[in-house]
């Protein structure tokens, strides 16, 4: 079965898209058909992949607003991993969408002819609760949430589940949190440790083992365009990616 899975938090700057294109890279080095949809206007999972579309029709924009069939990239030769790119256009998603009847469940609709053809899609959030990221959460299964190593990790954190509780009753009833993921963990600062052990009070179950660390190969890859598994296999990022595929694929893919 296809596993649709959203990486949200609308604080920014937590390590969605690292997660999303390094947790996908993972994926689809065990022999995964990933797809990666980049739905932020940013486009940091698009240009950290090397792809950059100038084009708006042949971006997620065009998908959404225009049916446009869905334009999509392999930007690593040797992964079975798609990208479904974005760039600052997709900004505009978020007007035309609203002049919409069901504005919500756009993505989810799109989407459901793409499905069969990947083990795995994961959808990358903007940092907010927008338009974008309740279609990303209409149109998932599951959602993974990143949470940074620091003081304030849990800060908007009610927000984001009383917002998925409100996706669940309302469009999505299916939908279930896959899982926390502590990132930029820093072994020699103390505070990470402190922090790590209340979400874990406080989470529990919820939160996988597997932590990302801090790690500067982490940081350098998008510019190379490069997942970290290609651009630098043995580095702790590396390891620490395919330690949360494997977390993942060794429970069921999409339950909570
Ligand atoms: N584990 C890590 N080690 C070192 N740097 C990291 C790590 N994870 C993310 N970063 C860096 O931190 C910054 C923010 O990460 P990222 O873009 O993944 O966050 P985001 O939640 O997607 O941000 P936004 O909310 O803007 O979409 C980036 O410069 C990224 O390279
Ligand atoms: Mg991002």
């Amino acid at each position: 079965m296809t596993c649709v899975m959203a990486i949200a938090n609308q604080k920014g700057g937590v390590g969605k898209t690292t997660t999303a294109i390094n947790l996908g890279a993972a994926l689809a080095a065990k022999g995964e058909r990933v797809l990666l949809v980049d739905c932020d206007a940013q486009g940091n999972a698009s240009s950290g992949l090397g792809v950059r579309v100038v084009d708006a029709e042949a971006t997620l924009y065009g998908f959404l607003c225009h049916d446009v069939p869905p334009p999509l990239h392999r930007p690593v030769d040797s992964l079975p991993l798609w990208l479904l790119p974005s760039n600052p256009t997709l900004a505009a998603a978020e007007w035309e969408l609203a002049a919409q009847s069901g504005a919500e469940t756009v993505l989810a609709h799109k989407m459901d002819g793409l499905w069969q053809d990947f083990d795995a899609i994961i959808l990358d959030c903007p940092p907010s609760l927008g338009l974008l990221t309740v279609n990303s959460l209409c149109a998932a299964q599951s959602v993974l949430i990143p949470l940074q190593c620091e003081y304030f990790a849990m800060e908007g954190l009610t927000l984001l589940l009383e917002t998925i509780r409100k996706i669940k009753m309302r469009w999505n009833p299916h939908l279930r949190i896959r899982g926390i993921v502590l990132t930029m963990f820093d072994r020699r600062n103390n505070l990470c440790h402190q922090v790590a052990m209340e979400v874990r009070q406080h989470l529990g179950g919820r939160v996988f083992k597997t932590m990302i660390p801090r790690n500067v190969r982490l940081s350098e890859c998008p510019s190379h365009g490069l997942p970290i598994t290609v651009y630098d296999r043995n580095s702790a990022g590396a390891r620490a990616y395919m330690a949360l595929a494997d977390e993942l694929l060794e429970t069921e893919r999409c339950g909570g």
